[in-house]
């Protein structure tokens, strides 16, 4: 199976979290977003672990919650000791509901406005991202306002290009996120910072994107990092405390990707970082990471209900599911792979190929294309795997469907973290 936490029991029926999904799907009903508790917990508990033991102390995960967000996803984050970034006001609204504790909430974004940042003072969070130096300025006035000195992080772009699909490419010189280290505005930036009477510039950031298999991106990407800091050391008289390199390490979707050992990567950044200070003396600096995807990917499943079957002799034969790119559009964005099983078959051998089609009036709301499965038939539960990044954070209301529920799997009980919309809950800013 693609991921320890899916299996197959007696009744021939798919298992996730060791829960029978078919029996989940009739609990709960579908469209529903499963989400496994315990690996969420386990991959934290692997990020933490790997960041203290090999970077200096205050070193630090911080989940990237536009990855999946939701009130609980918080209070996980926070019994497990990550940080947590965030992308907008309305998570770190909801990072401040769930009691999150603001001094390790980062807060990223290539266009805060005036209201978001005086929004994030006036929850005293701990660090702003801050990606311009428009963005700079508005932070200094406001910080001055509430009499309060921010600590910021700069981010940088350090020109890597991490052979992902470019939608999610961000660390190239060309990119609407941060600032060239390459065309010289760093430089402008650092000055300019460190002129801020309430700005405590802390260090610098970098993310060069996401579902990165190679180590090789990151590596290269910190080895810049660190020469920035050794220049900058050299030309300012300045030494970065704090390097956070960002997310975007890869997750198994299909059987043909690799396995990541995510620890393993750690270290091998840790180490070649640790010798590049030696040869550039400069201290080690305090590292942070921002893994988003690869903390909650396999930690979801989305099961569907089959409305029908449609074959078209000599094109496709179509299965039609009751979600689709309103629930997950990353086939219809980035044409993503996903493995995908009949959760009521799942001891079938597969007869058929199938287009997963959504129920959007729109051709493009595919979940997948070129898919083996048992013969199809109304009413079989489909399960989509690895659906926890990115699917219920990017869900859309398009032709007025609701958001299914998130059950979450937590040694072997479940329980509801977000409610099923309801037609009501659609209109309720109808006037
Ligand atoms: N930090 C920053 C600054 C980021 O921009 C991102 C992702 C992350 C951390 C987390 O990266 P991760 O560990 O999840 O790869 N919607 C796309 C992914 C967009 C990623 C945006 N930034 C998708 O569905 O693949």
């Amino acid at each position: 199976m693609i991921c320890s936490n899916i299996g197959i029991n007696k009744a021939g029926h798919l298992t996730f979290a060791g829960q029978d999904t078919v029996e989940l799907a009739q609990k709960y009903s579908t469209p529903l977003y499963l989400i496994d508790e315990d690996k969420i917990r386990e991959k934290m508990r692997i990020y933490v672990k790997a960041v203290a033991e090999n970077f200096p102390s205050g070193s630090m995960p911080l989940y990237a919650s536009k990855a999946l967000c939701f009130k609980k996803i918080y209070g996980i984050a926070k019994e497990e000791n990550m940080g947590v970034d965030v992308v907008s006001p309305g998570e770190l609204y909801t990072a401040a509901q769930a009691g999150f504790p603001m001094e390790k909430v980062f807060f990223h974004g290539n266009n805060k406005t005036d209201e978001d940042i005086e929004f994030a003072i006036e929850n005293r969070i701990g660090c702003f991202i801050c990606d311009n130096l428009d963005e700079l300025d508005a932070i200094d006035e406001t910080a001055k306002r509430h009499g309060i000195v921010q600590k910021i992080l700069l981010r940088l772009t350090p020109g890597i290009d991490p052979h992902t699909h470019v939608k999610i490419s961000t660390g190239k010189v060309d990119s609407k996120f941060g600032i060239a280290i390459e065309t010289g505005q760093a430089d402008e930036a650092v000055k300019a910072a460190l002129e801020k009477k309430n700005v405590a510039l802390l260090g610098y950031h970098c993310h060069i994107g996401s579902q990165t298999f190679d180590i090789k991106p990151f590596v290269d990407g910190a080895e810049i990092m660190l020469k920035y800091i050794a220049h900058i050391k050299e030309s300012l008289g300045y030494e970065a405390d704090i390097l956070n390199l960002g997310g975007g390490m890869g997750v198994r979707y299909v059987e043909d990707d690799p396995e990541i050992d995510y620890a393993a990567n750690i270290k091998g950044i840790a180490d070649m970082m640790k010798s590049k200070c030696r040869e550039l003396g400069i201290k080690l600096p305090v590292v942070l990471m921002e893994p988003g995807r690869s903390i909650v990917a396999d930690a979801g499943m989305t099961l569907y209900t089959v409305g029908g079957t449609k074959e078209i002799p000599g094109y496709k034969n179509y299965v039609s599911v009751d979600g689709g790119m309103t629930d997950n559009p990353r086939y219809t964005l980035y044409e993503s792979p996903y493995t995908i099983a009949l959760a009521n078959k799942a001891n079938e051998p597969a007869e058929k190929r199938y287009t997963v089609g959504g129920r959007c009036c729109e051709s493009g709301d595919l979940i997948q294309e070129n898919v083996s499965l048992p013969k199809a038939e109304k009413g079989d539960i489909l399960a989509v795997m690895t659906t926890g990044a990115y699917n219920y954070s990017m869900a859309s209301h398009y032709n007025r469907i609701p958001n299914p529920p998130v059950v979450m799997l937590k040694g072997g009980e479940s329980y509801v973290a977000v409610k099923r919309e309801t037609y009501a809950d659609l209109m309720k800013n109808d006037l």
